[in-house]
Order: C-alpha cells, then structure tokens, then sequence
C-alpha cells in the first residue's frame, strides 16, 4: 500500500487527478470506477481542467460509479447520477453510452446489480477505482459488518451514514436509507485503487484500514489485500498513522 500524504484538500485533488490521467495517457479507453461525496470534488475539477488543456480525453474512456441512492431517478437533483453529470460529464466529452452507474429506479432491483455486475466485465473490468471512505469505514456504501465476498447489492445505510449524508439535504427524513453498492468484490477486482481522504473525521477509519486486523466491522481493512491500493490523504485525516 503507498501512502501519499499532502497538505489540503485542493492537493489531495491534483494528485488524485494526475493518477486518473496518468491512467487514461497510458491507455486512452480506460474504464474508470467513480465516487461521489465531498472528497472527490477537487479531483474533478482538476480532470477537467486537464480536458481544457487538452492533456486528455475522454472519448474512448468508460466509467462505473460505485453507487448510487435507491427509489431515486435520474433526473432528482440529490441522484449520483445527476451529482456526477453536473460535477463531471457535462464538461468532458465522454459518449453518454460510456457512463455507468446503477439504476435506483430499476422496477427489479436485483435484476439491476445482476445487470451492472455483468457489464462491469463486459468492459474488461475496472483499471482504477477512485474510492473515499465513511467515518465509520464503509467503502462505496458498504457498511461495517460487511460481506468481503459481496458484488454489485442493495444495502442499508447506517445511522451515522444517513448523518454524513443529511448535510446535502434538507432535512434528514429526506435521506434515503437504501442504496444500490458495488459490493466489496467488485471493488476488490478493480487492477488499481486510489482512495482519498481529508478532514479529522477520516483519521480513525485510516488508521485502522492501514493498522487494523482486516475485520467486517472495518470494511476498508480489506484493502490490505489488494496489490495496488494507493491512499492520498491530507494532514489531517493521516493525523493517527
Ligand atoms: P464524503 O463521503 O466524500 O462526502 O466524505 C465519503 C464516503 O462516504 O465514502
């Protein structure tokens, strides 16, 4: 495991972004694993300004976002889907037929991970997944207590989960309490992992995916498992290693 230690969240991000673009210069048609949340907002910013700059493209690249809230469609502005298009896609010039992310809207919910699980390998698999973490370790929306062995599911989100979450909404009552999630599986194939962290709240859940015993309570600790896992943190969040 490399571990990048840097000095703020805008830093966090040009790292993280020069990974990905490193990532699409070495091999144009690239499948990328996405993320939304606060952590990864920097790093997007900085992919696009590196389209601008014609450094990259993303014409020939695929994406598949970890997860997205379940019940909600596209088109409601709380949607992963809706999130990444206004802080991503709409930028760049990625075929819409490249994006992927779950459908939480899908009649068949069990259908629906079955069909993203199924299309993930479609594309070869995923080169680099982007990943942040939850206060209490959850990656993607896989919550502790969590099935190593689990791929692409619904989930239950946990109270301190739906907390976090409650700052993009207006009232708590409004957060949805299931989610559709790459299961740790799925994660665990991707060739490459970047994940991201800042901010105090992160250093706990850090410091036990890197010194912990890989445990379900835990579920980035499994992290110590993959052969390519790179952790960018700022200060903070790297504050009890
Ligand atoms: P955040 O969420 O980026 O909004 O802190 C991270 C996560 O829950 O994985």
């Amino acid at each position: 495991m490399r571990i990048i230690i840097v000095n703020n969240k805008e830093e966090m991000g040009k790292k993280a972004a020069s990974l990905v673009s490193s990532q699409i210069i070495l091999k144009p048609d690239s499948v990328l694993g996405l993320a939304t949340g606060g952590t990864p907002l920097d790093m997007y910013k900085e992919l696009i300004r590196l389209y601008n700059e014609k450094e990259i493209d993303f014409k020939l690249v695929k994406t598949f976002n970890l997860d997205e809230y379940f019940g909600i469609g596209k088109e409601n502005d709380q949607s992963y889907y809706y999130y990444m298009v206004n802080n991503l896609f709409k930028f760049i010039d990625i075929p819409e037929k490249n994006i992927n992310i779950p459908d939480g809207s899908a009649k068949d919910i069990v259908e629906e991970c079955v069909r993203y699980e199924k299309s993930i390998k479609q594309a070869g698999g995923i080169d680099i997944q982007v990943l942040g973490i939850g206060t209490n370790g959850h990656i993607g929306f896989n919550e502790p207590d969590v099935n190593f062995e689990a791929q692409t599911h619904l989930v239950k989100l946990e109270e301190s989960t739906i907390q976090a979450n409650s700052i993009y909404f207006k009232t708590i009552e409004e957060v949805p309490t299931t989610a559709v999630s790459m299961g740790i599986k799925t994660i665990m194939n991707s060739r490459k992992i970047v994940l991201l962290a800042n901010g105090i709240s992160k250093a706990e859940a850090i410091y036990g995916l890197v010194n912990g015993k890989i445990n379900p309570n835990l579920p980035a600790s499994i992290l110590q498992l993959h052969p390519d896992v790179t952790l960018i943190l700022d200060k903070d969040a790297a504050s009890k290693l």
